[in-house]
């Protein structure tokens, strides 16, 4: 079930009145600090993340992400005159307790000042469909903050007859709880106090959207502030209006979520020589590297396991794909490593490999395997492997070893790798 219609259009009714004035009157729709909390989550997506802007309205939120963070923006809101006035990516009207987007399509979903106004339960339970398991939804509401009591009672009764179809104002402790009953994770919250000055007469009639009587109402209410909201810091002077509003802003997603990091393997291709023990390392410029910034690094080759793929058929699979070299066989640093490697009933554990976990943009992104292997050189296929790989000495790795210009995920196995060499030569020559 979804809002009933009535509720719908008195809803779109009200601020179709409120639209085209919109932008300049809301005092806080601007407020740099709360969009700053709005989005402190964001930079943990991946990169260009797809938004939601729910119950966005003029999509003010979007705009301000949109020129801050390389991200699409889809806004949906109930009022097409709102959504008239957005600039930014999609506008799709829509009943935030009945998205019309399929499950797990957004990266991240923020609603600002929406909760009042519409189903909480419904709302919230669209909100974990529509987003993906790993992102993130924001929600940042006016809340009763400091207003306690009588306070409490005058604010509530001020922000009702101002928006006559707000349903509620919480506390921030009612939302949180509220959001994990309804089987949320709450990764962050942070409450924000701020002070937002207006002339009382814009703040009385808002553009004309609020009528004479409400207007009324509203001119007694200020005029007779119960002394605990003065306290808070509630003032009107010289025809100046002082209102300190409480915002909520809390993160979550569907709790149960757990980061599944990829497993990549990275391959140290050795081989024997006449001369002795060589390794191989290439420079990372295979064409499609997502990240153009380490073009040129000194990397191992390496990839991502696939699939049912095992540690060893990935690995050769990379190096033949990336070097045009052969796995002859792998060599485990540590004879304990073979031992480690058991089948019980059916369940094959295999343990000791170096490793290593990479995490970025805040979040566990790779569980990194390393493995040695001694290869030959496959034919010179017709492809075109342009890793600029070549082979090094022991010795010549030593100074391989001090490059500068690392990529980050082999910047640990460097100096191991050295290590590894030395063991591999003394279990020849002994
Ligand atoms: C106070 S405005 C906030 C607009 C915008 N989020 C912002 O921060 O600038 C509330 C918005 O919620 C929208 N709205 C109210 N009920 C809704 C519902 N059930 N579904 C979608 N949008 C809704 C209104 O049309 C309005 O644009």
């Amino acid at each position: 079930m979804n809002l009933n219609s009535a509720r719908r259009s008195e809803l779109a009714s009200q601020f179709a009145v409120r639209a085209s004035a919109y932008v300049n009157y809301t005092t806080w729709a601007h407020d740099e600090r709360l969009l700053t909390e709005v989005f402190r989550v964001l930079p943990q997506l991946r990169e260009g993340p797809l938004c939601l802007d729910l119950g966005g309205g003029t999509g003010m939120v979007a705009k301000y992400g949109a020129d801050r963070y390389p991200s699409e923006w889809v806004v949906a809101d109930l009022s097409r005159d709102m959504l008239s006035l957005n600039t930014i990516g999609q506008s799709v009207v829509a009943d935030s307790g009945a998205l019309p987007f399929k499950d797990a399509s957004f990266d991240y979903v923020a609603a600002r000042s929406i909760m009042g106004y519409v189903d909480f339960d419904l709302t919230l339970a669209e909100m974990g469909r529509v987003m993906r398991p790993d992102g993130f939804s924001v929600v940042a509401e006016k809340v009763l903050g400091d207003y306690e009591g009588a306070a409490a009672s005058w604010y509530e009764r001020v922000q009702r007859v101002r928006n006559p179809l707000k349903m509620r104002v919480e506390t921030t402790a009612g939302l949180q709880g509220q959001m994990r009953a309804l089987g949320f994770d709450v990764l962050s919250c942070i409450e924000l106090r701020r002070t937002y000055h207006q002339p009382v007469k814009e703040w009385l009639s808002r553009s004309g959207s609020i009528p004479p009587e409400a207007q009324q109402k509203l001119a007694d209410l200020i005029a007779d502030p119960p002394e605990a909201a003065q306290a808070v810091g509630f003032d009107v002077q010289s025809g100046q209006l002082a209102m300190p509003i409480s915002w909520a802003v809390i993160s979550m997603r569907p709790s149960g979520f757990r980061p599944q990091p990829s497993l990549v393997v990275s391959v140290v291709p050795v081989k024997w020589t006449v001369d002795g023990l060589c390794v191989y390392v290439q420079e990372r410029r295979a064409s499609g590297v997502k990240e153009p910034e380490f073009f040129g690094s000194v990397e191992f080759p390496q990839g991502h396991v696939e699939g049912v793929e095992s540690i060893e058929a990935a690995a050769s699979r990379e190096v033949a794909e990336e070097a045009g070299l052969q796995v002859r066989r792998f060599i485990y640093p540590s004879e304990r490593v073979r031992d480690a490697i058991r089948e019980e009933r059916g369940i094959t554990t295999e343990s000791l490999y170096p490793w290593q976990v990479v995490i970025t943009r805040g979040r566990l992104r790779f569980l990194s395997i390393v493995v040695v292997a001694e290869v030959d050189e496959l034919p010179k296929s017709e492809g075109s492997i342009d890793n600029r790989g070549r082979w090094y000495s022991t010795e010549e790795y030593a100074e391989v070893a001090k490059a500068t210009f690392v990529y980050p995920l082999n910047r640990p196995m460097l100096s191991h790798v050295s290590n590894i060499l030395h063991i591999l030569e003394a279990r020849k020559s002994s």
